[in-house]
């Protein structure tokens, strides 16, 4: 699987190259798709709010801090994937200790909560960790719900996207 997506990505570099900045301040937009060559913006389903949650509307701006370990952060606090308090993806075999994003005052977040972006795809897609580009959300926030966002965790065990939930990306779009 990771091999399968570094191939696409690398067959993405040779036909696309347009700048992306992943700096500043922005908006994290959920995209409802698995392939970076078709996704756009339009296929927004919805965006992270301040507490990192994924809300229908409720749009945060997040900023990322200027120097190591150039994490992300809300007015709320610093986000991570590895706040135990939030609730774990138990859908997956992998999921026990993954946890929803999430925004927490008094919270140093470090390297690992950090994202990146691969230079040459058409727009700047969050990236993390080992070449991971795609993020799990099990169900749709309403006006009123928020509901989780995972990392998206694959193996043996789970050879794709646990039955039920959906495979998306995170789209960055600065506003400053
Ligand atoms: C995501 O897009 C697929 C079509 O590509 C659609 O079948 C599915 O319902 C969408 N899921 C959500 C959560 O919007
Ligand atoms: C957020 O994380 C950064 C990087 O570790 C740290 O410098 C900063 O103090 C943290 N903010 C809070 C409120 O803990
Ligand atoms: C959502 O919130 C609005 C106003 O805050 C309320 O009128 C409505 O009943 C709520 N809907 C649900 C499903 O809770």
């Amino acid at each position: 699987m990771q091999l399968t997506i570094y191939a696409t990505l690398c067959a993405i570099f040779a036909t696309a190259a347009v700048a992306q900045d992943f700096s500043g301040s922005g908006q994290i937009f959920v995209i409802n798709s698995t392939d970076f060559s078709t996704a756009t913006p339009d296929l927004s389903i919805g965006c992270l709010d301040a507490r990192g949650s994924f809300s229908e509307s409720n749009c945060a701006t997040f900023t990322k801090l200027g120097a190591y370990p150039n994490t992300l952060s809300t007015s709320v606090g610093n986000c991570s994937f590895t706040d135990s308090t939030q609730p774990a993806n138990t859908d997956n075999p992998y999921g026990s200790h993954s946890y929803a994003y999430h925004c927490r005052p008094s919270f140093a977040a470090t390297v690992t909560d950090s994202f990146y972006t691969i230079k040459g795809l058409k727009y700047p897609f969050l990236c993390h960790g080992d070449i991971n580009c795609f993020y799990d959300i099990k169900n749709v926030p309403t006006s009123n719900v928020t509901m989780p966002a995972w990392e998206y965790l694959w193996g043996s065990q789970q050879t794709s996207i646990p039955a039920g939930h959906t495979q998306v990306m995170f789209y960055w779009q600065k506003t400053a």
